[in-house]
């Protein structure tokens, strides 16, 4: 079993950084040079896109993305419980998060695409639902909506509670926390996270694409009245 090797990955945008052809700011805000331009991993004929998209034969029983090209998990992940957990959850994971776990169950091959069976599988922390095991994950796949508000008073109503999302580049937006960051009122992967944007320089490690950064928690306060 082969695991990648993010070096390798983010080889072309350091190089090009560290030659001072652009600078870090240049990454700020686009998937390129991050840990998902796989462009330099040998198995995308140097694409980014391909991997999770395609113009043509995509996969349509996915409408959480659009033209989706990526083999989906299989696994039955054990969700997060707990005693005080007050929004319905959905017995496996939808949405955009079992996209995301259609890599990071460290299960499904992160070349699996296009019809390739693969044979890289991730390894370490990014593997967030290995082992089948989001118990020890914040829930996803739970509805957070106005009722949830009044039902929770340590949550902010998401229909009534702006954010800014991104870093102040051409891509900054604010609007909704309903809006901008629960898809069908729903709190998934891609709640907190911008699978195509890293606001931060990439390999700062700082805020692994979060849409708000995790200084002083303020991803947290954004929905969590705390
Ligand atoms: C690692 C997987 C991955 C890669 C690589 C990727 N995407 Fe996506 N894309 C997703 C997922 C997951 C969603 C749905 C969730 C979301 O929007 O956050 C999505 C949603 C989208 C959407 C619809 C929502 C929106 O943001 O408008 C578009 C358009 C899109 N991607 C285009 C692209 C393009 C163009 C590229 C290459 C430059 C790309 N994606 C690369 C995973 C990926
Ligand atoms: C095609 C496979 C694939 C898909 C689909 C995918 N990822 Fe990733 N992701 C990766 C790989 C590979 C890495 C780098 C793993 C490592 O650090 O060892 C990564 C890294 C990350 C990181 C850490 C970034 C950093 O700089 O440390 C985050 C956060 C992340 N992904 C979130 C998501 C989210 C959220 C989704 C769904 C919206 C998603 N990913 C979908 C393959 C994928
Ligand atoms: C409630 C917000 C939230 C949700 C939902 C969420 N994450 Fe994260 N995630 C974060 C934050 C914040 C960090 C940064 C943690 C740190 O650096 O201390 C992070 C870090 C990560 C990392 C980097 C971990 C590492 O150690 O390399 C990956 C990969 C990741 N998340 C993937 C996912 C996936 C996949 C999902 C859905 C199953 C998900 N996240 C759901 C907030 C969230
Ligand atoms: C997009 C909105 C959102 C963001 C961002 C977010 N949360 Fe949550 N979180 C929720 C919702 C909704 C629940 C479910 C609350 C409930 O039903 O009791 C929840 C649940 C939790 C729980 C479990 C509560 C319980 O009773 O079991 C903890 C702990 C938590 N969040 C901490 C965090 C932390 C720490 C961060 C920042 C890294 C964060 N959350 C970011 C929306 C969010």
């Amino acid at each position: 079993m082969k695991y990648i090797n993010q070096k390798l990955l983010r080889a072309p945008g350091a190089l090009l950084a560290a030659l001072g052809l652009i600078s870090g700011q240049a990454f700020a805000g686009t998937i390129v040079g991050t840990a998902h331009d796989f462009s330099a991993s040998g198995f995308s004929g140097g694409e980014i896109c391909v991997v999770c998209h395609t113009p043509h034969h995509a996969d349509t029983t996915v409408t959480e993305a659009p033209l989706w090209n990526h083999e989906l998990t299989t696994q039955t992940f054990a969700m997060y419980t707990s005693p005080t957990l007050d929004a319905a959850q959905d017995a496996q994971p939808t949405g955009a998060s079992k996209l995301c776990l259609s890599c990071h169950d460290g299960a499904t091959a992160i070349d699996a695409f296009g019809g390739n069976v693969g044979t890289i599988f991730m390894g370490g922390p990014a593997a967030v639902g290995a082992n089948d095991d989001l118990t020890d994950d914040h829930p996803i796949s739970i509805t957070y909506d106005a009722a949830l508000a009044t039902v929770d008073q340590g949550l902010h109503d998401p229909t009534a509670t702006t954010v800014t999302i991104g870093d102040g580049g051409d891509k900054t937006r604010t609007g909704l926390v309903s809006d901008l960051m629960l898809p069908s009122d729903k709190v998934q992967c891609s709640s907190c996270h911008d699978v195509h944007n890293n606001f931060v320089v990439p390999g700062t490690n700082g805020d692994p694409f979060l849409k708000v950064t995790k200084a002083g928690s303020a991803i947290c306060l954004t929905c969590h009245n705390k």
